[in-house]
């Protein structure tokens, strides 16, 4: 097969989800098919299997330079001696479909082509990530020997086969080792969701004239998935789902969904219009319903816990779930930021549902969030329980109290100045006067580290994954940098307040929030030590 020689790139660290860059840096000659070639030479060392003959499964979400990416990536596959590669028509692809696909075909494994909620388009970001052979993302092991693997590069194996038609459903033979299926992107993951959901009862409610919902895919992977899922098979009204046509650049927008990028989500359902309000990410992990996620995952929980007992979320997570396992009898797992951590748990059968702050909710079903499951989810309760998103929420809050929770990112900082805010808060974790310190505004200090995991499944230790400051109350403060950011650095501010007054649960979140919010601000001096009076964004 034809090697090309190369000299390595000393940045392709994988970070909390894959390889996240600048589109230009992707586009360098050379960089993109470094990544895919240390990928090819890690995952046989770790593993001891090489990829001969093996399948493995291509997609992504849309963003531009997936098509070029997922052309390079079938040639270097066939030129590693790949049997099969399944990608997704027009090298689409959602991340919990790459994840479904990965597992239904015992696959070996899959390379994903996404910065999921980054901004995309020419100037803005691409990612690679690996996914192994339980559809979940690749653990630090995998991902420590890749990066390993890119810094020792001299070399690739391209084949110069030409580029297959990804535009139609079609397999093709290249040679008598290699083939080429181009599947239909949603098939695969809808059959998963007919085996898990009552499509049947979900129709009636979807269906019914009285009941309205508005679902804005932001132009990211999820539209043809919950276009097919929720208007034609599930007969919401045309015009449900919107900007449901994946663009390279996401029409211009940013495709998370958070207050400030879904935010005419936000406007519709603060109309009143709807009963039910969902946008998803670039690659379709996330989904807002227009409500805290924490509460989301513990919806889900308590009305899954008469079939399996256990659910837990990452770190930094609000704690609303703590309570509904304490007085559910769930077991719960705390792990770090990044659904890497969820899947030894998952593999191990000690969890079947989780969730993350920033909106990421799934099950075993898959080995990666998922962000049309949960609204599927979230249907099936609404049409089980008869009741509205807003009652389940207020009934929950009567039973457990209700965390308040806000994330404030700081988004483009001098990486100098991010580390600057850390160090200062590490040194606080170090010192000893803050042992059950009493604050002015009447939190005292129970816990204040840099968190640290262990991983019940291999005993792997996982530290410094955010420094947190937990009160007697169960509140807290997480500060950790963002591990997904293409340039500069993201300092990721979590607020966790909980209020156990019954009476106090319908206040307005951010005023609840803000004693609070003014006691972290004061811990990390982010103003003094960054400039910056403001987060970019309040979630
Ligand atoms: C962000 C989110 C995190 C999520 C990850 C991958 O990571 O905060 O919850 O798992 O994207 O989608 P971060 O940028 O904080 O490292």
């Amino acid at each position: 097969m034809p090697t090309v020689a190369t000299t390595p790139f000393d940045d392709q660290k994988p970070g909390t989800s894959g390889l996240r860059k600048k589109v230009t840096v992707f586009q360098q000659d050379h960089y993109t098919e470094n990544f895919i070639q240390a990928i090819f030479n890690a995952i046989p060392a770790v593993e001891g299997e090489s990829f001969e003959g093996s399948t493995i499964v291509v997609g992504g979400d849309g963003r531009f330079f997936c098509t070029e990416a997922a052309q390079k990536i079938i040639k270097i596959a066939h030129a590693n001696k790949v049997g099969k590669v399944v990608v997704g028509q027009n090298g689409l692809f959602s991340t919990p479909a790459v994840s479904a696909v990965i597992r239904g075909r015992q696959a070996k494994g899959g390379i994903i082509l996404t910065a999921s909620h980054n901004p995309g388009g020419p100037t803005g970001d691409f990612g690679i990530k690996y996914n192994a052979r339980n559809g979940g993302p690749a653990p630090s092991s995998m991902t420590d020997k890749i990066f390993e693997a890119s810094k020792e590069l001299t070399a690739y194996h391209i084949s110069d086969i030409a580029d297959v038609d990804l535009s139609k459903v079609q397999t093709v033979k290249v040679d008598d080792t290699f083939t080429v299926e181009v599947v239909d992107s949603v098939q695969e993951y809808l059959d998963l969701m007919k085996q898990l959901f009552d499509f049947a009862t979900l129709r009636k409610l979807v269906s019914s004239s009285s009941f309205k919902m508005r679902v804005d895919c932001l132009h990211g992977v999820a539209g043809p998935y919950a276009k097919r899922i929720l208007e034609d098979e599930l007969g919401a009204p045309q015009g449900s789902v919107v900007n449901c046509s994946p663009l390279p650049d996401f029409g211009g927008g940013h495709p998370d969904p958070n207050l400030t990028y879904a935010a005419d989500l936000v406007t519709a359902m603060k109309s009143g219009e709807f009963d039910f309000g969902a946008a998803f990410d670039g690659d379709a992990v996330r989904p807002r319903m227009c409500m805290c996620a924490c509460v989301c995952v513990c919806v889900c929980a308590c009305v899954r816990a008469c079939v399996r007992a256990c659910v837990r979320a990452s770190m930094p997570t609000g704690s609303a779930l703590d309570r509904v396992a304490e007085k559910l009898g769930l077991s719960l797992y705390e792990v770090p930021t990044g659904w890497k951590f969820f899947g030894n748990l998952m593999d191990a059968d000690r969890i079947t549902i989780c969730g993350e702050e920033s909106f990421g909710t799934g099950s075993s079903h898959v080995r990666e969030k998922d962000g049309v499951w949960a609204c599927l989810c979230w249907l099936s309760i609404l049409s089980n329980t008869g009741e509205s998103v807003q009652d389940i929420c207020t009934k929950h809050w009567e039973e457990f109290g209700r965390n308040y929770f806000t994330r404030y990112d700081y988004e483009g900082l001098k990486t100098e100045d991010a580390n600057k805010v850390m160090s200062h808060l590490g040194a606080m974790t170090e010192d000893a006067s803050m042992a059950g310190k009493q604050f002015d505004s009447g939190f005292k200090l129970k816990i204040c580290d840099n968190f640290e995991y262990t991983d019940v499944t291999n005993n792997e230790v996982t530290s410094k994954q955010g420094i947190r400051f937990v009160f007697e109350d169960n509140s807290r403060i997480v500060f950790r940098l963002s591990g997904t950011g293409s340039s500069g650095a993201t300092l990721r501010m979590y607020i966790d307040s909980y209020q156990g007054d019954r009476k106090q649960c319908q206040v307005e979140a951010q005023t609840a929030l803000k004693p609070l919010v003014s006691l972290a601000l004061q811990l990390a001096k982010v103003e003094e030590f960054t400039g910056r009076k403001e987060p970019t964004v309040i979630t």
